[in-house]
């Protein structure tokens, strides 16, 4: 009986007791060390903003060509209102039209400060709000809200892509445009494709729930906008796994 007390008093003091300890800490410490990672992705999101827009350039521009011509059909032709969804640290902000007035929307609010450094560098854009949320849940954006909404690189990481379509259609006025670049998906059965899915476990945990074999296209068809024109291409200018692109636009 002794020497089982005596195991008994081992194991809980040499195993237990540790174990104890760790998953306090681990309860103790998970939310600034959650906080702490979400700080240092909006930092290395930032800092590469360069080097995206040096290889993304001139898509962006194609993409958000439009834009100058939507804010002409403005009756004002002079404000228009853009709704950037996952915003990051402003990355789009050079390519759009003088006077447009953008809200940004991003669960990440670490962000906030690039977003305000980076659009006092382009001041022929306002940034007129930071609202910290999902795009899944903009409930603080009223319906019909804006002219403009965009995503880029965004919807390889929400949880709900339709639920973030769905809120883009509510917020985007009747005849808005919604914008959007996006790495999805390679060929099925091609090595791209396997490479993407066996990657994409890691890539979730170290990028922020980011996924490299999204069939966005397919979301993006079903979700009911009135007029939808996009392409798939390969650039080969970036990492393997996101040479996949997507790019173009919805109307509602
Ligand atoms: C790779 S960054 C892209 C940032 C920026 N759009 C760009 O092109 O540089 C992905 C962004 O999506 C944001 N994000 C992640 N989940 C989101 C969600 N559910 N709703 C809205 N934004 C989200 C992240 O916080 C981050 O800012």
């Amino acid at each position: 009986m002794a020497q089982f007390d005596a195991s008994l008093k081992t194991i809980l003091l040499n195993i237990l007791g540790p174990l104890l300890v760790l998953m306090l800490l681990f309860l103790l410490l998970r939310k600034p060390l959650q906080s702490l990672k979400r700080r240092f992705f909006a930092y290395f999101i930032n800092r590469m903003t360069a080097g995206v827009n040096k290889k993304l350039g001139n898509d962006k521009e194609e993409l958000f060509g439009p834009l100058v011509a939507i804010k002409g059909s403005l009756k004002d032709r002079k404000n228009l209102t853009l709704l950037e969804i996952g915003a990051g640290g402003g990355a789009n902000f050079k390519y759009y039209p003088r006077g447009t007035n953008i809200v940004c929307v991003d669960p990440n609010p670490h962000f906030e400060s690039y977003l305000k450094s980076n659009s006092s560098e382009f001041p022929h854009v306002k940034l007129r709000e930071f609202i910290v949320a999902k795009g899944e849940d903009m409930s603080e954006v009223p319906d019909s809200f804006c002219d403009a909404a965009v995503c880029t690189l965004v919807l390889c990481s929400v949880e709900d892509t339709d639920q973030l379509l769905k809120e883009v259609k509510r917020v985007l006025k009747p005849g808005g445009m919604f914008f959007f670049l996006e790495h999805v998906a390679a060929q099925p059965s091609t090595w791209s494709y396997c490479l993407q899915c066996f990657l994409t476990p890691v890539f979730k945990i170290i990028a922020e729930g980011c996924h490299l074999n999204r069939e966005t296209w397919r979301n993006i068809e079903q979700a009911g906008f009135a007029n939808l024109e996009y392409r798939r291409y390969t650039t080969s200018s970036w990492m393997p796994p996101l040479w996949h692109l997507m790019s173009g636009n919805a109307t509602k």
